[in-house]
């Protein structure tokens, strides 16, 4: 039986001492509980070294939200997966939806950076998820291909092994809505069908399917007993310490279930 996984992606929130209060009260709800689960944190840059520096006394991880696909030098204001690494980052986010749609980064950028984390021996969480009007027209699945071909299936198989995907809606970020667990199930299915059609039963089984969207305390325990959901990616609700802590209780119980 696989362990979950359960990230928060804090996004643009939170000044240094606020964000300094919600690691605290995280790692000392994270105290008093045996965990299966592996809990990886992803604040804004500037917090990453404070992060790394109280998850030594706690068992989550830290990763980052976003990485530059250039390797080093005179890019102003970008930053770069060795400094994510020297930083304490373990993991990274790439190609969230809203990297997608507001920062226009393409396929091609998050093939790099997904290349660069990789050779920092960053784990990528890459994002992947179809618009409203894309479901709506059926095209779900061809969407989820057609990110899943063009930023990961140049990778080896020893690569891929270390990617985590996530499935995120982009009509349930941030939105309250979230998919049915049906729905949710269905395209992580899909997910791993495509892996497996291209780098074997084993790597598609050991691969880590994410579910993100509106996931909160309530749906949290519905989404994650579905079988190929294999924990979460979790926005609003990792701000608050106290729900993010009763999402990580939720996959607890279902490997407890299981
Ligand atoms: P949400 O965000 O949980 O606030 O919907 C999830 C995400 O964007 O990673």
């Amino acid at each position: 039986m696989k362990n979950k996984i359960v990230a928060g992606n804090w996004k643009m929130n939170k000044t240094f001492p606020e964000a300094e209060e919600l690691l605290v009260a995280i790692a000392e709800g994270l105290d008093d509980m045996t965990l299966e689960t592996d809990v990886i944190i992803c604040p804004p840059f500037p917090y990453l070294e404070m992060a790394a520096d109280i998850s030594e006394e706690s068992n989550f991880t830290v990763g980052a939200q976003n990485v530059s696909y250039m390797d080093k030098g005179a890019y102003t204001g970008e930053v770069s997966a060795a400094m994510l690494k020297s930083a304490g980052a373990d993991t990274c986010i790439v190609g969230h939806s809203e990297r997608r749609a507001y920062f226009k980064e393409t396929d091609e950028e998050l093939a790099k950076k997904v290349n660069l984390l990789l050779a920092n021996d960053i784990v990528p969480i890459f994002c992947v998820g179809e618009q409203k009007s894309e479901r709506e027209n059926g095209e779900t699945f061809n969407v989820i291909r057609r990110q899943i071909t063009q930023g990961l299936f140049h990778l080896k198989k020893e690569e891929i092994a270390q990617v985590i995907i996530a499935y995120e809606p982009v009509w349930a970020i941030g939105t309250g809505l979230t998919a049915t667990p049906q729905q949710a199930q269905e395209v992580h299915a899909f997910i791993r069908q495509l892996i497996e059609e291209k780098y074997g039963t084993e790597t598609a089984y050991n691969m880590y399917i994410l579910y993100g969207g509106s996931c909160n305390p309530g749906n949290a325990l519905e989404l994650f007993s579905c079988t190929d959901v294999d924990g979460g990616l979790i926005g609003g609700a990792s701000l608050k310490a106290e729900d993010f802590i009763a999402i990580i209780n939720a996959a607890e119980t279902c490997m407890k279930n299981d």
